[in-house]
C-alpha cells in the first residue's frame, strides 16, 4: 500500500514517516513536501537507502495543483496523511497569508487529487486549536463549535469545514485528527520547548508570554503518530478524533522543569510581552478514540521531556545549524520589543 504523507520533512512528519518504515512493513512511504523554514531535509537522509523501494522524497507545493496531479500520476496512492502546514501561531499572528495558502488552499487542492485519482481514505491533521480557549475547567469533545482564535487555528478550521463539505458532498472517505501540543525529537526551535531547551543551553534568556500561566495539553509526538496511524486504519469516515497526553502544565512550570533539568538557573527567565490573543487554556477529553480504537498515550509528561531534552543535547549541530540560518533573523524581529 502507497501512502504519501505531506510535510514529511516536518517535526511531526518526520516521525511519522519514521515510525511507517520501521514498524510498517507494508507500507511504501511518499514524502511530498516544499522544504520551507521548518522542512529539513536532513530530518530523512538515509531512508531511502535503509529501506529500498520503500521511501521516496518529492520537493513540492501542495498548494499548486499540477504538482499534486504529477505526484498522483506517477504514484497509486492509497492513503493520503496530511500533515503539510505553516504550523506557527506567531508567524500567523505576523502574516495569515502562507498559512490560509497552505492550510486551506493546500487541502482544497489535495481534496480534489483525492477524488480524481480515488485514493482510498483521506486523513487531516488537524489540531485542538480549532476548538478555541478554555477557562480553568472543561476539556474540548469533538462535537464543541469550532471557536478559533488566531489565524494558524482559524485556517486548521477552515481546513476542516472544507473536508466536512467533500465527505457529505462528494462522499470522499475522509478522517481528521485534533491532537494537542506535541514535542520530541526534530520540533523546530522556535516552539515552547525546543526553545527553552535550546536556550537554557546557550545560557539565553528563556522568553515566557505574559505571565506564564496558560496551560496547554502536552503529548509526545511518538503517541500522536501512532493515533494517527490508528485513525487512518480503523477511524470511521467522516469523524474527527482528539488526541492528548493527559498532561496539562502551566507554561512556567515547563519552563522550571526544563532548568531544573538542565542545571540552570531561574534567572534565565524573563516574562515578555504576551502573545495576542493568547489562548488561556487546551485540555482534551480523548475518550472517543479510546474507546473506539483502543488508543491512549504512552508517554508520561516527566519521561518524555527528559527523553526529549536528552535528544536536544545528543543533537545540537541539528538544532545549531537551523538556528545560525534564517532562523536567526526571524528570533531577533520577534523578541525585539517584548
Ligand atoms: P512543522 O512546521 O514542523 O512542519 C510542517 C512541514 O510542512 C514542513 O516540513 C514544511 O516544509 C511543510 N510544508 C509547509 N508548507 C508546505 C506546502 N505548501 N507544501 C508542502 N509542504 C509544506 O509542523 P508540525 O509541528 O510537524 O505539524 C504538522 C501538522 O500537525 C500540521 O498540520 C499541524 O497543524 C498539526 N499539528 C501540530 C501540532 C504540534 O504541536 N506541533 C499539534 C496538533 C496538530
Ligand atoms: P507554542 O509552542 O508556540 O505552541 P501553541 O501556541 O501552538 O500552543 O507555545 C506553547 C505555549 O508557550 C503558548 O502558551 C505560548 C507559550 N510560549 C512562550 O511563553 N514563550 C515562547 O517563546 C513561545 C514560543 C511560546
Amino acid at each position: 500500500m502507497n501512502v504519501l504523507v505531506t510535510g514529511g520533512c516536518g517535526f511531526i512528519g518526520t516521525n511519522l514517516v519514521r515510525l511507517i518504515l520501521a514498524e510498517h512493513p507494508d507500507l511504501s512511504v511518499i514524502n511530498l513536501d516544499l522544504l520551507t523554514y521548518a522542512g529539513n531535509l536532513e530530518n530523512t537522509a538515509g531512508l531511502e537507502e535503509a529501506y529500498p523501494g520503500r521511501y521516496s522524497f518529492i520537493r513540492g507545493d501542495i498548494a499548486e495543483p499540477d504538482v499534486v496531479n504529477a505526484v498522483f500520476e506517477r504514484h497509486k496512492i492509497d492513503l493520503v496523511l496530511n500533515l503539510a502546514a505553516e504550523s506557527h501561531v506567531d508567524r500567523s499572528i505576523e502574516a495569515a497569508g502562507v498559512f490560509l495558502r497552505t492550510n486551506i488552499m493546500g487541502v482544497q487542492v489535495l481534496l480534489d487529487a483525492a477524488l480524481k485519482y480515488k485514493v482510498g481514505r483521506f486523513l487531516q491533521v488537524s489540531t485542538d486549536e480549532v476548538y478555541g480557549s478554555l477557562g480553568q475547567d472543561g476539556r474540548f469533545t469533538e462535537d464543541l463549535p469550532m471557536k478559533p482564535n488566531s489565524p494558524y487555528s482559524a485556517s486548521k478550521a477552515s481546513a476542516d469545514l472544507l473536508i466536512r463539505a467533500y465527505i457529505k458532498t462528494y462522499r470522499l472517505d475522509a478522517v481528521i485528527t485534533r491532537c494537542s501540543n506535541n514535542y520530541g525529537p526534530y520540533q523546530f526551535p522556535e516552539k515552547l520547548i525546543p526553545l527553552m531547551i535550546a536556550n537554557a543551553l546557550e545560557d539565553k534568556e528563556l522568553p515566557v508570554y505574559g505571565d506564564g500561566r496558560n496551560v496547554r495539553d502536552w503529548i509526545h509526538v511518538q503517541d500522536h503518530c501512532r493515533g494517527i496511524l490508528a485513525v487512518a486504519s480503523r477511524g470511521r469516515t467522516g469523524e474527527a478524533y482528539n488526541m492528548g497526553g493527559n498532561a496539562e502544565w502551566e507554561n512556567i512550570a515547563i519552563v522550571r522543569e526544563i532548568l531544573t533539568a538542565m542545571r540552570k538557573p531561574e534567572t534565565l527567565i524573563k516574562y515578555v510581552k504576551d502573545r495576542p490573543g493568547h489562548d488561556f487554556r487546551y485540555a482534551m477529553d480523548f475518550s472517543k478514540i479510546e474507546r473506539e480504537l483502543g488508543w491512549r498515550p504512552g508517554v508520561t509528561f516527566k519521561e518524555g521531556l527528559k527523553s526529549t531534552i536528552d535528544w536536544y543535547l545528543a543533537n545540537r549541530p541539528w538544532w545549531e545549524r537551523i538556528r545560525s540560518g534564517d532562523y536567526l533573523e526571524y528570533y531577533e524581529r520577534m523578541y525585539a520589543d517584548r
